[in-house]
C-alpha cells in the first residue's frame, strides 16, 4: 500500500509531505493559487480518506492543528456555486478537538509518538518512494535520543538517494541507527535491482531503540519489510575499548564485513568520541572500505575534537553536500530556520594510506 501521488501540482505535494512529516504549521504554505475544487478534492481523498494515512496517521495532536489550518483556509477560498466543504472534514476536526479536550481535562499530555512518512523521488523519476517510521516527538524519551529521526539522518538520507551507488550492491553497517530511516532508504534503493541486495546491519546500544527500529523496518508499507538481508543488532561502541567487550565487536565486524559504514548524529557527547573513533578504525581496517558520517554542528569544539581524534588513525574528508531540494525529506524540525546542509557536515572516512589496512 502506498500513497499514489500521480502528478498533482507541487504545491499540493508539499502540503501532503508537510502533513506526513508533521511539519510545523507555520512552515506550510496553503496552495491558494489553485482552485477550491482541486485543493478540496486533494485534502479529502489524498489525505483524510486515503487508506495509507488511515493506517499510518500523524498524531491526533498534529492532525488537530493541521485540519484547523486547512479548514480556515478552505473557508476563505473563492468558491463556485456547487462548491462546499465536505462534512467529513469538519467531522474529523471536531472529533479531534473533543478527544483533546478530554485529554486536557485529565492533565498535560506530552506529544505522543507518531507515524512520520518521508517521500522522495529516486533517480529523478516521476514516482515517489516512501519510508514510514513510528517516532517519538520528544528529544529524549525513555532515556534515549534514538526513538526519533534526527536532521543529520535526513541529510544523509538525501545524499544516499542522490549517490545511490554508495549503497547499491554494498554491504552496509550503520552505527547508532536510531529509529531506522537510513536502513529503510538503503533497503529501498537496493531492492530496485534485486542483484544489488546485500546485507544491511543496523546497530545501536539501546534495546528499546533496536526494537523500534526492527518494527519500523518490518512495517508492511516499507519495502525494507521484504529485503532479504536486513537486521538489527546490538553494538555498543564502548566495547571497542573494553578488553572483554572487544571480542563481540570483532565477531560482529567479521560477520557484517561492511563495504560502507554509516552514522548520523553520533557525535554529541565528547565522552563517547574515543570509542566511536576506535570502532570506526576497526570497521575500516580492510582496504576499500569507507564510512559516511553526517554530523549536526551543535558545538564546534565537540566536532573539532571528533575530527582531530579520527585523523590520528584515519583519513577524514569533508564532503561538499549541497541539497538541491532542502525540503526533500521535510520534518527537519531540529534545524529551526537554518538550512540543513549548512549545519550538517558529512564526512568520508577511510584507512590512512600510511597505515595500510588488511587486504
Ligand atoms: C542522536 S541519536 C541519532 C539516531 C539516528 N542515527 C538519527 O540520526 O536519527 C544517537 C544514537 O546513537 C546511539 N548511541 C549512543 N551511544 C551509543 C553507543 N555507545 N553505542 C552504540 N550506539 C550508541 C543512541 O542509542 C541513538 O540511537
Amino acid at each position: 500500500m502506498n500513497v499514489a501521488l500521480c502528478n498533482p501540482p507541487d504545491a499540493l505535494v508539499d502540503v501532503l509531505r508537510g502533513y506526513a512529516t508533521l511539519c510545523p504549521i507555520r512552515t506550510l504554505q496553503f496552495p491558494n493559487t489553485l482552485s477550491f475544487h482541486q485543493v478540496h478534492e486533494f485534502l479529502l481523498n489524498h489525505i483524510l480518506l486515503h487508506p495509507f494515512f488511515i493506517s499510518y496517521p500523524p498524531s491526533p495532536q498534529y492532525q488537530q492543528q493541521f485540519w484547523k489550518w486547512t479548514l480556515a483556509h478552505l473557508e476563505s477560498m473563492p468558491m463556485e456555486e456547487d462548491d462546499e466543504i465536505d462534512y467529513r472534514l469538519y467531522h474529523h476536526h471536531v472529533s479531534l478537538v473533543s478527544r483533546s479536550t478530554t485529554s486536557y481535562a485529565m492533565g498535560f499530555i506530552p506529544p505522543l509518538p507518531s507515524y512520520f512518512t518521508y517521500f522522495w523521488r529516486q533517480g529523478g523519476g516521476p514516482d515517489f518512494e516512501s519510508a514510514t517510521l513510528l517516532e517519538s516527538r520528544t528529544t529524549i524519551e525513555s532515556g534515549t535520543t534514538g526513538l526519533k529521526t534526527w536532521g543529520a539522518s535526513l541529510v544523509l538520507a538525501q545524499f544516499l538517494t542522490v549517490y545511490s551507488d554508495l549503497v547499491r550492491g554494498k554491504r552496509l553497517l550503520e552505527l547508532g541507527s536510531g529509529a531506522g530511516l537510513l536502513g529503510i532508504i538503503a533497503a529501498n534503493i537496493q531492492l530496485m535491482d534485486s542483484s544489488a541486495c546485500e546485507s544491511i546491519y543496523l546497530t545501536d546500544v539501546n534495546p528499546e531503540v533496536l526494537a523500534r527500529c526492527a518494527e519500523n523496518l518490518s512495517l508492511p508499507c516499507n519495502k525494507s519489510s521484504s529485503h532479504p538481508s536486513i537486521k538489527t543488532v546490538h553494538l555498543d561502541w564502548t566495547d571497542s575499548l573494553d578488553p572483554i567487550g572487544i571480542a563481540s565487536v570483532h565477531d560482529l565486524l567479521e560477520e557484517a564485513s561492511p563495504d560502507v559504514i554509516l552514522g548520523a548524529d553520533v557525535v554529541y557527547d565528547p565522552g563517547i568520541i574515543p570509542s566511536l573513533v576506535e570502532i570506526l578504525r576497526l570497521a575500516l581496517e580492510h582496504q576499500g572500505r569507507t564510512a559516511l558520517i553526517a554530523l549536526t554542528e551543535r558545538n564546534q569544539d565537540t566536532l573539532a575534537q571528533f575530527i582531530q581524534a579520527a585523523r590520528m588513525s584515519l583519513c577524514v574528508e569533508q564532503l561538499q553536500v549541497t541539497l538541491a531540494d532542502t525540503r526533500m525529506f521535510w520534518g527537519i524540525s531540529d534545524f529551526g530556520d537554518s538550512i540543513p546542509d549548512q549545519i550538517v557536515k558529512v564526512f568520508q572516512l577511510s584507512t590512512r594510506p600510511d597505515r595500510p589496512g588488511i587486504e
